[in-house]
């Protein structure tokens, strides 16, 4: 077993309402930092589950009219399912309902009393429901969940807590890292410490004697109060042991399923020696707003005990929605199955038709572990947004990550038959000179690309493990420059010249040997290339690995190095070296990893969250501008949706009647014939005025059409061009020359699906520049739906590249 172990806990979340992507964040940020520690070595435990006690569990249960531990069994059942449907590594899920906690509270109950921390007394207090908790203030009080609290007169029993204001200070701001309890982020440092200290200000006003802590601070001395623990006005609970009119207060019964889950309070001896082996927690994540209840409560409970507490607690801020925390009681929440469902059957179905649920559930899993930590600085509170989040998609993991995948990847394979990365270890070594280029540039690329994995990979290790945000912008910024090194190499031109020159012969002997020489060197210079993105990829995905798992695990096999899973068990993620991508490795069978997310995908999720808002008759288009043309806005059209209108046609992905720019004859019909209409539209696709079903262009003669050249083409490259996000760079092969054709066609379509498509051009119009660049050509797209998405006109049947439509 090894040395290391790292235990690790979420919050255990309250069973009065469904789960909301503001406790899928807590889950997911401790699920990433679990991930993280396994694959580092350490004997690792992650625990999840569910508070099941207390008044709001039992109002809440007997307003749906059912008793509450059939709620709670519901309730938990549906965590629990979101959990597993996330591909979430949790290693145990506590029900405080369960008898294994159940018993164990009870016994640190008893040890309490027994050692004199707990006394028996009255109380009259105000009382928060809402957060299951006494405030000080006069009756109807607002408590702190924003409602009038009750007043409540109880015999009680109370915790000493009075006894540990300053031994907590002092555990707080202990140097001793073995000793001390760390809180971050700093503000909620901060404030569990002046809770603790009490009002220093006012008290020195009011000229009392105050009294410093180890650190030099000054705190006042009784601040901290006495806590009432039990409660008798209810009963859904666990009793006080000997006293069963009482429950135990649903905070002491909650926070003590960090100890009863690893088998604190067990007769059973291989459960009291894991609960040795793991005690004390490594690390408590928890929202912010339950800081107190983890760094005053808990320890002094732990203390009081003679229980080591924790090592730390880090809390997560707020997602907000609509500008205030997402929360159930507000009913402003948005729920992660909607996420699962959108991502997984709009995205990655409709790329992978064939593939399970199970894979579209974790590629949209994915994408929200993505976007909730690299979005927000982590400890900080963010807004949520379905705009934001595919943007963010698009832009770091389709343009991003995805995109370096499968240009790098796809280049490999088309130019070693083998599909084998060449190249050396060193990665630089054998750059040899050029015959072509700047052959100083490429040299120094790889060294500083080389450097940069470095630093990378050395931050990544000393670094505050909690920044999810800067280090995920960290990985993005070396993709990005991983990206510019591929496009100032250009590796397909390299490709493209040994291909069409490898049979060139010189009648001059000297003259043909020097060219052979220089052709061998350029094969090594390409191998190097793709050998130094490669390397470079193998690095990012294993730093990606625990926020992105699925994914990532795709690439992994497709560089040809088999389950990241057992890589990350074998230690293989921990030490990444360059060169730990050998040459002579097999890649593995390419598809994309991360299809583009249309912008319309925040419609369908928006509707999907409120199934039962009333619909505009017309919906109100927002416009977007394309490089080209102009188009009107997303609406849901995807019968997998739910509340999407019925499809008139089940055939692929246009619609019948859809026009087709540039003057094809095709019909999208399955039966229909083909109908011969519409003029050519101006852009690369047909602008708004083709989501007309009727045809309302003026007539043309043979003779006009005849002077439309419509010829097949292969896509054999297809880029995203810097800065220009709606248009892709294709290079087409017409059989007889190959060229360059820009198309508006970005948004719509990931430039990896687009490599090898055999499509239409229009072959002779007049050459147009765009962002410097010049097209000779245009594509035939259909325009489909209300977004206009271009369609690429393509062929059913085996057809020679170059042939004319006519
Ligand atoms: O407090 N933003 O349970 P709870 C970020 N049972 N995180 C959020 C969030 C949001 N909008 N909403 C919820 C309880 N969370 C107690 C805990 S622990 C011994 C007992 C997350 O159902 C965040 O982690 O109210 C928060 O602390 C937790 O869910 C609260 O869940
Ligand atoms: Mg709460």
């Amino acid at each position: 077993m090894p040395e290391q172990k790292f235990y690790l806990t979420t919050p255990i979340y309250y069973v009065n309402a469904r789960p909301h992507i503001g406790h899928a964040y807590s889950t997911i940020a401790v699920d990433v930092i679990a991930r993280r520690h396994r694959l580092l070595g350490d004997d690792t435990f992650f625990l999840t589950g569910t508070d099941e006690h207390g008044q709001k569990v039992e109002r809440s249960a007997a307003a749906a009219g059912i008793p509450p531990l059939q709620f709670a069994d519901e309730v938990s059942a549906s965590f629990r399912a979101l959990w597993d449907r996330m591909g979430i590594t949790y290693d145990d899920y506590i029900r405080t309902t369960e008898p294994r906690h159940i018993s164990a509270v009870q016994k640190l109950f008893q040890l309490l009393l027994d050692r004199d921390k707990i006394y028996l007394s009255s109380y009259t207090g105000q009382y928060s429901i809402g957060e299951e908790m006494f405030v000080d203030g006069p009756p109807g009080t607002i408590g702190p969940d924003g409602k009038p609290t009750e007043t409540v007169t109880e015999e009680n029993y109370f915790f000493r807590l009075s006894e540990y204001q300053l031994p907590l200070i002092d555990l707080i701001e202990s140097d001793d890292p073995e000793k001390r309890l760390l809180i971050q982020p700093e503000s909620s440092r901060n404030e569990v410490l002046s809770f603790l200290r009490g009002n220093v200000a006012e008290a020195t006003e009011r000229g009392e004697v105050l009294e410093v802590s180890a650190s030099g601070k000054a705190y006042v001395p009784g601040a901290l109060k006495d806590l009432s623990i039990s409660r008798t006005s209810f009963k859904w609970g666990i009793p006080v042991p000997g006293n069963e009119k009482h429950v135990i207060y649903v905070w002491l019964d909650a926070l003590a399923n960090y100890m009863t889950a690893i088998g604190y309070g067990s007769d059973d001896p291989a459960l009291q020696e894991k609960f040795n082996r793991y005690w004390p927690a490594d690390l408590h994540l928890v929202g912010k707003e339950i800081t107190r209840f983890h760094c005053v409560y808990w320890p002094a409970f732990l203390l009081a005990a003679e229980i080591p507490t924790p090592k730390s607690v880090v809390a997560n801020g707020w997602l907000l929605f609509d500008d205030s925390k997402m929360s159930k009681s507000k009913g402003n929440v948005v729920r992660t199955e909607t996420i699962l469902d959108a991502f997984g059957t709009e995205v990655y179905k409709k790329q992978f038709p064939d593939s399970t649920k199970k894979e579209q559930d974790l590629f949209g899993a994915d994408v929200l572990r993505y976007f909730l930590l690299r979005e927000i600085p982590f400890g900080a509170d963010g807004s949520f947004s379905f705009d934001a989040m595919i943007t963010r998609y698009n832009a770091d993991l389709a343009n991003g990550y995805g995109n370096l995948v499968s240009r790098t990847l796809g280049l490999i394979v088309q130019n070693f038959s083998s599909g084998e990365i060449g190249g050396s270890p060193s990665g630089i070594a054998r750059v040899p000179p050029l015959t072509k280029g700047n052959d100083t540039l490429a040299f120094i690329y790889s060294i500083d690309l080389r450097a940069h994995a470095d630093t990378l990979v050395g931050l990544y290790q000393t670094e505050n493990e909690y920044a999810f945000g800067s280090k995920l912008q960290r990985i993005s910024d070396f993709i990005q420059k991983v990206d510019v090194f591929m496009t100032e190499q250009k590796p397909w031109k390299l490709a493209t010249y040994l291909k069409t020159s490898s049979a060139t012969t010189y009648p001059d002997a000297a003259r043909q040997k020097e060219f052979e020489d220089n052709l061998r060197n350029d094969i090594v210079r390409l191998e190097c290339i793709l050998y130094t993105a490669a390397q470079s990829i193998r690095i990012i995905t294993a730093l990606l690995y625990p926020v992105l798992p699925f994914s990532t695990a795709r690439v992994w096999a497709q560089l040809g190095l088999g389950d990241i899973e057992e890589a990350a068990l074998n230690g293989e993620l921990k030490n990444l070296e360059w060169g730990g991508l050998k040459p002579g490795t097999k890649l593995g069978p390419l598809a994309p990893i991360f299809p583009r997310a249309d912008k319309g995908l925040a419609q369908i999720m928006i509707d999907m969250e409120n199934p039962n808002a009333p619909k505009p008759e017309q919906p109100t288009p927002s416009r977007f501008v394309d490089e080209t043309t102009t188009h009107t806005a997303p609406v849901p059209t995807d019968p997998t949706h739910p509340g999407a209108p019925p499809r008139t046609s089940g055939f692929a992905d246009v619609a019948p009647g859809t026009t087709v720019a540039g003057s094809l004859a095709i019909s999208t019909e399955r039966t229909g014939t083909p109908s011969h209409s519409e003029a050519p539209a101006s852009g690369i696709f047909a602008n708004s005025a083709a989501h007309s079903n009727i045809p309302d262009t003026p007539q043309i003669a043979i003779d006009d059409f005849v002077k439309i050249d419509l010829r097949v083409a292969q896509i054999v490259v297809a880029e995203r061009i810097p800065k220009a996000d709606k248009l892709l760079r294709l290079e087409v092969d017409l059989g007889y020359e190959k060229r360059q054709i820009l198309s508006g066609i970005a948004e719509w379509y990931a430039p990896e699906e687009l490599i090898g498509k055999k499509i239409v051009v229009i072959a002779n119009l007049a050459p147009r520049k765009m962002r410097g660049l010049e097209s000779h050509g245009m594509l035939l797209a259909a325009s489909h739906g209300e977004d206009g998405k271009p369609v690429l006109a393509t062929f059913g049947e085996e057809i020679a590249l170059g042939s004319r439509l006519k």
